[in-house]
């Protein structure tokens, strides 16, 4: 039986481990933060995940799964080590590799055998090489091999679980048969299941994942700007969507337009990619393009906002009740979220903000201080839409489904809804109670 040692227990190494553990392979996960290892072990889930917490608690019943802070014992103990920690980005937009050569020097520090190496953070093209000729070095003289592969993550935030146990593909960059072999047993239920794998070298591994989430985010930020455009020329953002996604070669997916992308991904990523190009003496137009899309949308839906309902000419004296704080449904994490922008410019343009998110209300008030006592923070949907000018709805949370337009219409000073999500555009209710702003068509009323 394989042992796997998960380097970092953030998104990906968490998930990773608890569905690998799920297939029978003992897995023991490092972190350095002790109290969350400590929780871990109790079997509570750091973050909200559908399905993480029963996965991390069976595997700790079954004793396939446990959690330390004990570098040198998971090296020692595993026969392959994926590497999981954060590569978040740097002033300057570039890949922040802090943690993954922390790990890395460990690795090599306490390497007692052969071992697969396996980078599954995301890293820059080359990464993975350099940690090769790293541990390369390090070996000489000793009778054991590091063999290094690149196997990056596709799995979506809030969908964490489900995608990590069927993956639209897996990647797998290796130049040796070792690592090779040693990733085919690790997924052998993926490979039973059909999931197509590909074999590549390193460095077209490493590229794949940049690609693949610049092109999801170019994507995005494509139909953000047609759907401004609709706004003035009187088309439909989400029929052009359908009708452009009737083409195969477009696909109807991730052409939802939006306030902008957000998250620990696409943001960082896109800049990366970017940088990485700059370094190579290639500038990405494409990505540069998408990245300064996104950041206008953001400041083109407060305009949307100030232009609607400044009625006096000025949105001081406004109160906007906030519905949706983190970056996309079904997880808490609130990082890049468009949420952020927008809320500080409606401060910024003297607005009073008050906020509710279903799961992103802890997290806001720790990572986001500057906002602390500049809005309140509210217990649910009604409570926040009381006495508000206006509701805009920022990330598009089921529950929202549930709200009775009338109780909050009539709670309200004025009634506008912003959707920006599009979540309520075929809803004829909530016309009845708001004018209502859907992004990308002139429809509201
Ligand atoms: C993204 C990718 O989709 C995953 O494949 C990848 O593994 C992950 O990044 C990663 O690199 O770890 P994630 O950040 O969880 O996943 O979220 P997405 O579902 O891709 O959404 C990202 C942002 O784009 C959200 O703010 C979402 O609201 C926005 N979005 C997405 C739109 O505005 N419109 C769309 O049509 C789709």
């Amino acid at each position: 039986m394989v042992n796997v040692g998960v380097m970092g227990t953030g998104y990906v190494g968490l998930v990773h481990g608890a569905v690998l553990s799920s297939y029978g392979f003992r897995v023991t996960c490092m972190d350095v933060d002790e109290h969350k290892i400590e929780r871990l072990n109790q079997g509570f889930s750091p973050i909200y995940e559908p399905g993480l917490e029963e996965l991390l608690q069976s595997g700790i019943r079954k004793g396939t799964l446990t959690f330390t802070t004990n570098a040198q014992q998971v090296v020692q103990s595993s026969d392959v080590l994926f590497i999981a920690v954060g590569t978040p980005a740097k002033e300057d937009g570039s890949a922040d590799l802090t943690y993954v050569w922390e790990v890395v020097q460990q690795i090599g520090k306490y390497i007692n055998g052969n071992k697969v190496i396996v980078s599954k953070s995301t890293m820059p093209v080359g990464t993975s090489r350099n940690i090769e000729g790293y541990l390369g070095n390090m070996l000489k003289g000793t009778p054991y091999q590091a063999h290094v592969a690149s196997n990056p993550e596709f799995l979506r935030q809030g969908k964490a679980v489900s995608d990590s146990l069927s993956p639209s593909r897996v990647v797998i960059g290796a130049d040796s048969e070792e690592a090779v072999q040693m990733l085919k047993t690790v997924y052998a239920t993926h490979l039973e299941q059909d999931v197509p794998f590909l074999f590549t070298n390193l460095e077209t591994s490493e590229m794949i994942k940049y690609a693949s989430n610049s092109f999801l985010a170019v994507k995005i930020s494509f139909i953000n700007e047609l759907a401004l455009l609709s706004e003035k020329v009187g088309a439909r953002i989400q029929d052009i969507a359908t009708g452009m996604g009737m083409d195969d070669r477009i696909s109807p997916h991730f052409l939802q337009a939006g306030p902008g992308y957000g998250g620990s991904c696409f943001p960082k990523d896109t800049q990366a990619i970017v940088d990485v190009g700059r370094k190579n003496g290639e500038e990405l137009y494409v990505v540069r393009a998408a990245i300064a899309a996104n950041e206008k949308q953001k400041s083109k839906m407060v305009s949307k906002i100030e232009e609607a309902i400044s009625f006096d000419g000025t949105l001081k004296g406004k109160t906007i009740a906030i519905w949706g704080l983190t970056f996309k449904p079904d997880t808490d994490d609130i990082r890049y979220a468009p949420s952020y922008d927008i809320i500080q410019g409606l401060l910024g343009k003297g607005a009073a903000v008050k906020v509710y998110c279903p799961q992103g209300m802890k997290q806001a008030a720790r990572d986001w201080p500057e906002l602390s006592g500049r809005i309140q923070y509210c217990g649910n949907e009604a409570e926040c839409a009381q006495q508000a000018d206006a509701i805009v709805l920022m990330t598009e949370w089921e529950q929202f489904r549930g709200v009775s337009w009338e109780r909050m219409a009539r709670s309200m000073r004025r009634n506008v809804f912003f959707d920006m999500r599009n979540m309520f555009a075929g809803d004829i209710a909530i016309r009845n109670w708001f004018q209502y702003y859907p992004v990308g068509s002139m429809e509201h009323g």
